[in-house]
């Protein structure tokens, strides 16, 4: 009986893992982008510039400064929207989430409920203007966290 239980919760200890490890196993994953930021392309950065000028600074700041305490909640439990230079946190993430998260919004990236304050922009943008936006982004951090994004990115494909 004893030997049953242990096997048990070592079945139960495997799925899990495996559960833990691949979700994709289980899910399949819709979302995906395969999808490159460009910040050496003056026309797509200058597009970018006019698509954040337009859609992004009112919250991320006009020098994508982001909103004042950032990194605490608001009054109404939001967090505010984080800066987008390099004391940020946005070049800590691939370029297929920060397309996704643009596009789709957190909580369908991440797939729970996680109420905030970032809009969706799949009705809003093109496909070309997030990438032309988020490019622009990209092209106003040092070399040094350009660099550090594109091993980022690099680790992020090759993961897939
Ligand atoms: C109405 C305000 C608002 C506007 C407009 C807005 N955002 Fe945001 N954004 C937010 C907030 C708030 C967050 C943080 C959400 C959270 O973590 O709860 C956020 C987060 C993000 C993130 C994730 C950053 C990270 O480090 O995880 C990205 C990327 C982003 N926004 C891109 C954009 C882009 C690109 C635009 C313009 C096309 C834009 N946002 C317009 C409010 C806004």
């Amino acid at each position: 009986m004893k030997k049953f239980a242990i096997s048990i919760s070592f079945g139960f200890f495997v799925l899990g893992s495996i559960f833990y490890f691949s979700p994709s196993v289980f899910f399949d994953d819709p979302l995906m982008a395969d999808i490159s930021l460009k910040p050496n392309d003056t026309d797509l950065v200058d597009l970018g510039k006019l698509v954040y000028k337009n859609n992004c600074a009112l919250c991320h700041g006009v020098n994508l400064e982001g909103q004042e305490r950032w990194r605490q909640p608001d009054a109404n439990g939001y967090m505010p929207a984080p800066p987008h230079d390099e004391s940020g946190h946005t070049w800590h993430h691939p370029d297929e989430y920060l397309f996704l998260m643009t596009k789709y919004g957190l909580e369908e990236v991440i797939g729970q409920e996680y109420p905030n304050n970032m809009p969706a922009y799949n009705d809003v943008l093109s496909d070309q203007e997030i990438v032309a936006v988020l490019s622009f982004i990209k092209s106003t951090w040092s070399t040094r966290i350009r660099l550090q994004h594109d091993k980022i990115n690099k680790i992020s494909k090759e993961k897939r």
